[in-house]
């Protein structure tokens, strides 16, 4: 299971704070609660950030799970990389990708 992690949304964008959370660390990851929606994020370098809806392109069940690297659906298995491709079905569509800024330890998911 992931890490979950507040987001805030506030206008234009879900603000994350890293400190303290799995992304404070590159390579970490975790699942971000939102009211703008749950997104998957993981840290690729000191300020670069990879966000993903976290809704299955299978059947909308919540991708909750992780398996190294790799995230995990929870209802049939799929299985999806980092940058959010398909590595193992039934899904068949990647997950969308949402771009990203950091500043001041605040990850911003622009929505
Ligand atoms: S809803 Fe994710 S694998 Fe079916």
């Amino acid at each position: 299971m992931l890490g979950v992690v507040p987001g805030r949304f506030a206008g234009s964008g879900v603000q994350v704070t890293t400190a303290g959370s799995p992304l404070d660390n590159i390579g970490g990851a975790a699942l971000v609660e939102s009211t703008a929606g749950v997104f998957l994020v993981s840290r690729t370098s000191a300020t670069g950030f990879m966000a993903l809806d976290a809704t299955c392109s299978h059947e909308s069940c919540t991708v909750t799970g992780a398996d190294g690297n790799v995230y995990v659906c929870p209802c049939h298995g799929s299985r999806y990389s980092r940058t959010g491709q398909v590595l193992e079905g039934p899904a068949k569509a990647a997950l969308r990708q949402y771009a990203t800024t950091f500043a001041d330890g605040v990850v911003t998911i622009a929505v």
